[in-house]
């Protein structure tokens, strides 16, 4: 691996960023909701399951090609949506935009972005693939205005975020009374095409950022929003698939498919919402198993290394995301630390994938990962104390 002086792993880079962050900032990135119980178990859970590797295999070739949505994209390794990243870099989601299409990443763009959709898709190679986030607003329109624009620019497929009907209780901000500083501003909202328009669609929800955001967020999220009368609204107004974020059950993962989403992302927003929700690794076996090859799962929370990449792949993720290393990349140097994040994750899960003897993204399977509380299930003592029997699998 290249390194040169950057840092040598996303922990490094967590490290800088809080450096180089002002305050108020850094806090809005890292905090996770009230006690912060699953943003901390959306990391630690990874180290929960160990790796099952295979030897003597040829691995002088690795790729991390897979399909995705039917696209062949060059990695599963995606961009979550994150709001604001001009909080992070002046580069702001143009630069993200750069990086996710070096390294070939999906990017999925926050609603809440700094920067316009149709800018941040204009920095991608052609080869890219966008995805537009979505939340929905009491005013449908302002949200249908947004599905149109995001389709008419090229983006693949919307996001549906479904954890946040109203903003979750993030300690840290309420301490430090956080509010974007004045000169960012949600560019989504400022289409030039409307900005004349006296039905006020800019200004509908152009937050005024001496408001307080979050409570600007709940003033205008439809929190009646429901699988009745959401999705099939969506696909009224849209031909683009739908994914459904924010998804912790097999039981939601089931309507997913009854309302004819494409697919879903297992994530509780980063530990962002509802604290104490079950960390994401161990809600994706459940889900996966619902989804039962009707509908792709994604996952995202926590993924600090190639490994935790590895690990969802094998328990049935088709593709996962990470948000704050990528905001901490942004902080940290621009596109070129946004793009430093992913190639990192990108050389460990190749890395990975070569010790654990595998070669393509469809050879990873759960056999490649168990968890170590069965460790002991898995190699229990046998008869005459000999130890090593095999009992069951993961
Ligand atoms: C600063 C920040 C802003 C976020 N903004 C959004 C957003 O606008 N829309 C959304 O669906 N999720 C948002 N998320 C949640 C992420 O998309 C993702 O679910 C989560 O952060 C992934 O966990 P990770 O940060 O541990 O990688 C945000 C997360 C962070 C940290």
């Amino acid at each position: 691996m290249e390194f040169n002086n950057d840092p040598v792993c996303i922990k490094d880079l967590e490290k800088l960023a809080m450096r180089v962050m002002p305050g108020g900032a850094w806090g809005y990135y890292d905090s996770g909701a009230n006690g912060e119980q699953t943003k901390r178990d959306n990391e630690d859970s990874f180290s929960e399951y160990r790796l099952h590797p295979r030897m003597l295999r040829d691995v002088s070739q690795i790729s991390t090609e897979t399909t995705i949505l039917g696209q062949k994209v060059k990695t599963p390794l995606g961009v979550a949506p994150c709001a604001m990243h001009k909080l992070a870099h002046p580069g702001g989601e143009a630069a993200t935009s750069r990086a996710a299409a070096k390294n070939g990443s999906i990017m999925i763009l926050s609603t809440y972005s700094t920067t316009s959709l149709e800018k941040v898709i204009a920095q991608g190679n052609g080869d890219t693939q966008y995805w537009m986030q979505l939340y929905v607003y009491q005013n449908r329109s302002v949200s249908e205005k947004l599905v149109r624009r995001a389709e008419k620019a090229g983006f693949k497929a919307l996001v549906l975020t479904v954890d946040a009907p109203v903003l979750g209780r993030r300690l840290v901000d309420a301490r430090n009374k956080f509010n974007p500083p004045p000169h960012l501003r949600l560019e989504n909202f400022m289409d030039p095409e409307v900005a004349n328009d006296p039905a006020g669609y800019s200004s509908s929800l152009a937050y005024s950022t001496s408001e307080t955001f979050g409570a600007t967020f709940g003033a205008n999220g439809d929190q009646t929003l429901s699988w009745a009368n959401g999705i099939s609204w969506l696909k009224s107004i849209t031909s683009m698939p739908i994914i459904v974020k924010g998804i912790l059950t097999a039981e939601d993962t089931r309507l997913a498919i009854e309302h004819g989403c494409a697919g879903v992302i297992v994530s509780n927003h980063g530990g962002r919402q509802l604290d104490g929700a079950l960390a994401t690794i161990d809600a994706l076996p459940q889900v996966v198993e619902a989804a039962d090859d009707k509908i792709e799962v994604y996952l995202d929370g926590g993924v600090r290394r190639g490994s935790d990449i590895f690990k969802a792949l094998a328990l049935g993720a088709r593709a996962v995301f990470v948000a704050r290393p990528v905001l901490w990349g942004l902080a940290y140097k621009g596109e070129h630390g946004a793009y430093h994040a992913l190639d990192l994750l990108q050389k460990e899960l190749e890395l990975t994938m070569t010790l654990s003897g595998t070669t393509k993204v469809s050879e990873i399977d759960e056999s490649y990962v168990y968890r170590p509380a069965n460790r002991w299930i898995r190699y229990a003592p046998g008869k005459n104390g000999n130890p090593k029997k095999l009992l069951a699998k993961l």
